[in-house]
């Protein structure tokens, strides 16, 4: 019997990862969680530590693969947008996507990893963005997400470093998706060209490939959605 778990599954990509879970025929169980209650899912919210905890705690089971496919880049409702010039950078701004992109995830590590089984192989995967990459880096702007991502990613590095020692069969891991169509990608993508556009089906499908082939070899490792490592 196996389970498998999504944070952030009301999104585009999270919700084609909880669909392509299920329909993989390798899961018994796929538990999604959102922000908002909807049919079949765990609550929590990621700038609300206690409600990371209970949704783990109120868990029937602890899945042995877990995607935390949430993220944040624009909120037009906050006035969030991604800064093209220092000159745009907002204080409040930054903190919150943080909070959104590398806080939360690492709370979310922090409840459930030390839970994962220590005598079989499991997963936890963030989703996390390829312009993260600080060695990637040649273009700037962006700031709060950039350094949320890069943050993120470092996170992961230190938890598969501590995790090692405890549970050798855990893999922590950073993924790029590519560039998919959903609202967080909508008022970015124009320049983008349809051959290198993904659907969220279609990258979730390469994300459970790439998630499928990993090994305790790979963690702390930041993969692109074909499987190619991205450097840091
Ligand atoms: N789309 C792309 O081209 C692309 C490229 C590179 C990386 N990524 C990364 O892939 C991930 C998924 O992106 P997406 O394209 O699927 O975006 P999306 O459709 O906008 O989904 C974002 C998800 O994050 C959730 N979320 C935001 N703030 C939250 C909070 N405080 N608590 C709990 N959940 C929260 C949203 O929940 P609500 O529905 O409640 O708002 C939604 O489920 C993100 O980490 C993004 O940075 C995407």
């Amino acid at each position: 019997m196996s389970a498998a778990a999504v944070f952030g599954a009301s999104g585009g990509i999270g919700q084609a990862l909880a669909a392509g879970l299920a329909a993989s025929g390798r899961y018994d169980r796929v538990y999604a969680g959102a922000r908002r209650a909807q049919a079949n899912t765990f609550t929590f919210d990621l700038e609300d530590e206690a409600s990371i905890a209970a949704a783990i705690t109120a868990m029937p089971e602890i899945p042995e693969t877990w995607i935390v496919a949430s993220g944040l880049l624009h909120d037009t409702s906050r006035a969030i947008s991604p800064e093209k010039s220092l000159s745009a950078m907002d204080g409040a701004t930054m903190a919150r996507v943080l909070a959104v992109n590398a806080i939360g995830p690492a709370l979310i590590a922090k409840h459930l990893l030390k839970r994962l089984p220590r005598d079989r192989r499991s997963v936890f995967a963030v989703l996390s963005a390829r312009v993260g990459s600080i060695g990637d880096n040649r273009l700037g702007g962006w700031h709060a997400y950039r350094a949320s991502k890069a943050a993120l990613n470092m996170l992961m590095v230190n938890f598969a470093i501590e995790m090692r020692r405890t549970h050798s069969q855990a893999i922590i891991v950073a993924l790029h998706p590519g560039t998919v169509e959903s609202d967080l990608s909508a008022p970015f993508r124009g320049a983008v060209p349809e051959s290198r556009l993904f659907s969220p089906e279609i990258s979730a499908a390469h994300l459970l490939q790439v998630i499928d082939g990993l090994t305790p070899a790979d963690s702390g490792g930041f993969f692109a959605w074909d499987g190619a490592r991205i450097p840091w």
